[in-house]
């Protein structure tokens, strides 16, 4: 099957809602932010599921998630964070998309998401916390096939970089 989707993966704070609705409105594909087809799901905010249920449980339904937009084309997919802490995930999102990682300094992205109350991984987090989390977790962003760096750039150019290699790989 044609690779026709872009999943925009990598580490809280680092654009891919913002980014992937512009690269949608450019390319008229259908735009999805798995934290909201979750929210959608389950009729609460993400931080209310993982205060009554967990991060499981939020897991779980993240995985559900992922396997309905895994069968879309021509879509621009913002997955959350975490979602390639799953290999199944990222199976599912690299059959059917070209992977991309959105990166930016450590440093940046906590000043972006330490005050965000919707984010339970990362609100009352000390810096020291999220740096780690974010090291933690960089090994699991390699399997992006392009990434790119927002910490200077503004979102329309991150956007026109994205598309350009979406372009030349199809
Ligand atoms: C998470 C990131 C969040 C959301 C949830 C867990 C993570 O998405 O899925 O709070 O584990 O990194 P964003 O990356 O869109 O903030």
């Amino acid at each position: 099957m044609k690779k026709s989707n872009i999943v925009l993966i990598g580490f809280m704070g680092t654009g891919k809602t913002a980014v992937g609705k512009i690269i949608s409105d450019k390319l008229e594909y259908l735009f999805i932010d798995t934290d909201e087809e979750i929210e959608k799901f389950c009729g609460t905010t993400i931080r209310q599921i993982f205060e009554d249920k967990g991060e499981e449980y939020f897991r779980k339904i993240e995985a559900e998630v992922v396997s309905e937009v895994s069968n879309l084309n021509k879509a621009v997919i913002a997955c959350g964070g975490g979602v390639v802490k799953n290999s199944d995930n990222v199976k599912k999102l690299n059959s059917s998309g070209v992977i991309v990682c959105l990166k930016a300094d450590p440093e940046i992205i906590y000043k972006r998401v330490c005050s965000d109350k919707s984010r339970p991984l990362a609100s009352e987090k000390s810096k020291e916390e999220i740096i780690s989390l974010i090291k933690e977790r960089e090994h699991l962003y390699r399997v992006a096939e392009f990434s790119v760096d927002t910490t200077y750039d503004s979102e329309a150019a991150i956007a026109d970089k994205i598309i350009d290699f979406y372009n030349t790989s199809q």
